[in-house]
């Protein structure tokens, strides 16, 4: 799980000779420390044409701690409110941020509108342009620096507020290049205590995703397999949890899993279905074994645990909302990775199917695709394989399991509600295409 290249460039002899050979110099990332103070710079908020949202904007971060002012010097995050945008020409303005954009050390966020929301092929056109300019910006964004863009719908208000704050925050550090859609989610109020489930919890992005849970407030249900054991109970006392010990593809796992959470903790308010395997074969060497199992684990099993959780009276608290663990490898596809990848696009089906049905009984589904992470199961792909799959995002480095459980635990969480049936990728603006 280290990263010998990227801890050696970040000495004087390693970035000496990486800017004589133009090799990649990965800049160190900021992350959540709690406690610690991230966004020392100001932020700055602008306005283009129409902008609807940049009083509230300022007014969240001057809440959240943030100075917002134009300063002169560095800017930890800059803000740019596009949502108005509906011309061509309206677009030059996008050429009085680059000033403040050489100045941001930290995030940059556009606001924009929903295209398929606005009437006239121009102003639809001009929406979805600035999606380019954000990914654009993004790849040439540095040290650390990421570009996201918001999608915004009408009446968004809290759960913009919240994105907004994820967006702008350490939390974000490999969320880069990503859009996503904002709506009008109403948050269910949070219960006093507060239960999630992290399946395949015992280590890697599910040991993270217990740790930020249980930081803001779950009881976290830790599940993986019975020779997960140790590991397993490692985490929950970490984290002052539980542990299950449950085969996610078991036949009675739905039913196990329900029934405990609605008898010991009065339903779940979040399910993270993280639990996972690859077993790597290129097409025409895939037994049926390694399709099988990996289908199995990947997808049948959240398939029939939010069935069960679905079906189980009081297995889910009012406004629960579930996060699957798909994949970047499944969104575009990746050598020997066939029978991974029909599992981790069969995800982002199930979350589309899913996000309606469950939003009129108050539920929430959503999907985070993390691209490559330093944990044990990308520890195991051969080293030359690893380090350019490593190396092959903006950012020049893997993630780590606690950017990934960043994501994870904000979209958990009831103020995301506007977030609804989405995929956000957590890769670092991974550069494997889709
Ligand atoms: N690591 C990455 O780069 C990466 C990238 C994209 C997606 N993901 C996805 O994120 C999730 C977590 O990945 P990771 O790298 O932390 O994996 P990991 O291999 O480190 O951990 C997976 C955990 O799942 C558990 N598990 C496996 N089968 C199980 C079963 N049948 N029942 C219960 N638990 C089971 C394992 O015991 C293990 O603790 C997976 O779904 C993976 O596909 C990982």
């Amino acid at each position: 799980m280290s990263d010998p290249y990227g801890t050696f460039v970040r000495t004087g002899p390693g970035r000496f000779l990486a800017a004589r050979t133009g090799l990649p110099q990965p800049p160190r990332l900021r992350r959540y420390v709690a406690g610690e103070e991230w966004a020392a710079d100001p932020a700055l908020v602008v306005g283009l044409s129409g902008a609807a949202w940049t009083g509230q904007v300022t007014s969240w971060l001057r809440e959240g701690g943030t100075a917002v002012e134009p300063g002169e010097g560095r800017l930890s995050a800059l803000v740019a409110d596009a949502t108005g945008l509906r011309t061509v020409d309206q677009l030059d303005e996008l050429l009085t941020l680059a000033p403040a954009f050489r100045r941001t050390r930290g995030r940059v966020l556009v606001l924009a509108a929903v295209p398929g929301d606005l009437d006239g092929p121009q102003a639809r056109a001009v929406q979805h342009g600035l999606e380019g300019f954000v990914r654009s910006l993004a790849k040439e964004a540095r040290g650390g620096t990421t570009v996201n863009l918001l999608r915004v719908r009408d009446g968004a208000g809290t759960a913009l507020r919240s994105a907004v704050e994820f967006f702008c925050s350490a939390r974000s550090a490999f969320v880069d290049g990503q859009p996503l859609v904002v709506g009008a989610g109403v948050p269910v109020a949070a219960r006093e205590r507060r239960v999630a489930v992290v399946t395949g919890a015992a280590r890697g992005i599910g040991a993270a995703t217990a740790q930020v849970l249980a930081r803001s407030g779950h009881h976290v249900v830790c599940v993986d397999t019975a020779g997960a054991g140790e590991a397993l109970a490692a985490v929950a006392n970490r984290v002052h949890g539980s542990t299950l010990h449950l085969d996610v593809t078991a036949d009675d796992a739905p039913r196990t899993l329900a029934a405990h959470l609605a008898d010991r903790f009065g339903g779940a308010d979040a399910v993270v279905h993280n639990a996972g395997i690859t077993r790597d074969r290129s097409f025409v060497n895939l037994d049926e074994a390694a399709w099988r199992s990996v289908l199995a684990v990947n997808l049948a099993a959240p398939i029939r645990l939010t069935e069960g959780l679905l079906q189980h009276e009081g297995a889910l608290a009012p406004g629960a909302r579930f996060v699957c663990l798909s994949s970047v490898n499944g969104l575009a596809g990746a050598k020997g990775q066939t029978n991974y990848a029909t599992s981790k696009a069969g995800l982002v089906g199930l979350v589309q199917a899913l996000a309606e049905p469950l939003a009129q009984r108050g539920f929430a589904i959503n999907a985070v695709a993390p691209g490559f992470v330093e944990t044990p199961m990308t520890a195991a792909i051969p080293p030359v394989q690893r380090e350019v799959a490593r190396r092959a995002n903006s950012l020049l480095q893997g993630g780590l399991p606690i950017d990934v459980a960043e994501a994870v635990g904000w979209l958990a969480q009831p103020d995301a509600a506007g977030i609804d049936g989405q995929v956000l990728r957590v890769c670092g603006q991974n550069l494997v295409g889709a």
